[in-house]
């Protein structure tokens, strides 16, 4: 029988070890999540001279009680590094992100970022991405864009993200995500979807125990 892993250990360690990249003087996308939430500390803990943007309300509060300095992201136009969780990790670094319903921050922040660094359990990863794939429409007109989305449904319970969105998820086949990515952004309506492509991702750091197992993929 196999084991399960120790999900919180192996988030932490993969948490811990991305703090360990972020150089004195950086500007850092911080993401959303229960790993995120190991690393915040641990970076708070370096005493590194930062300047930080948070995807979500969430985290920009955790961050500023941890003494780590957040700033809109309005006056900054790149980033050095962001770190993130996320739902789903595929072998060739395709990803699935916005369980948290936090997506479309974190794929401007990612996008923003000269190397974006992924953090995860082992559970994270998959041989092939399944649904759902987080959305986050524009509440104006939302009813006709979700008609153009047939395999669409608002999640249940979930809150309008911070700019207003409704946060919604899409049942339909995964075979070819590059070929879903453009279909999901095609309706006018959709801010943008939880899919982010491997180009997106320099770093994926994946805890195994107390091991943290380092893939890289590009400089
Ligand atoms: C937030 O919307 C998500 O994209 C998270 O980054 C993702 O769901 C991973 O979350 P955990 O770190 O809590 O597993």
């Amino acid at each position: 029988m196999r084991a399960v892993p120790d999900v919180d250990r192996e988030k932490r360690a993969a948490a811990e070890a991305a703090a360990e990249l972020v150089p004195d003087g950086a500007r850092v996308g911080l993401g959303t999540g229960s790993t995120v939430a190991y690393l915040l500390p641990a970076l708070a803990a370096r005493s590194l001279l930062l300047r930080c943007v948070a995807t979500s309300v969430e985290t920009e509060r955790r961050a500023r009680e941890l003494g780590l300095p957040v700033e809109p992201f309005t006056a900054l136009d790149r980033l050095d590094v962001a770190i993130d969780g996320a739902d789903q990790v595929t072998p060739d670094g395709w990803l699935v992100k916005g369980g948290g319903g936090a997506h479309v921050r974190e794929k401007v922040v990612a996008a923003a970022a000269e190397r974006f660094v992924v953090i995860v359990s082992s559970d994270k990863l998959c041989d092939a991405l399944a649904p759902p794939v987080p959305l986050e429409i524009l509440a104006f007109g939302a009813t006709s864009t979700f008609r153009r989305l047939p395999d669409a449904r608002v999640r249940a319970g979930a809150p309008p993200s911070p700019d207003g969105g409704v946060i919604a998820d899409w049942y339909g086949g995964l075979d070819d995500p590059r070929a879903v990515s453009a279909a999901l952004s095609a309706p006018p309506g959709v801010i943008d979807h939880g899919l982010f492509p491997p180009e997106m991702v320099s770093d994926v750091l994946v805890g195994r125990a107390d091991q943290v197992e380092h893939r890289r993929l590009r400089d």
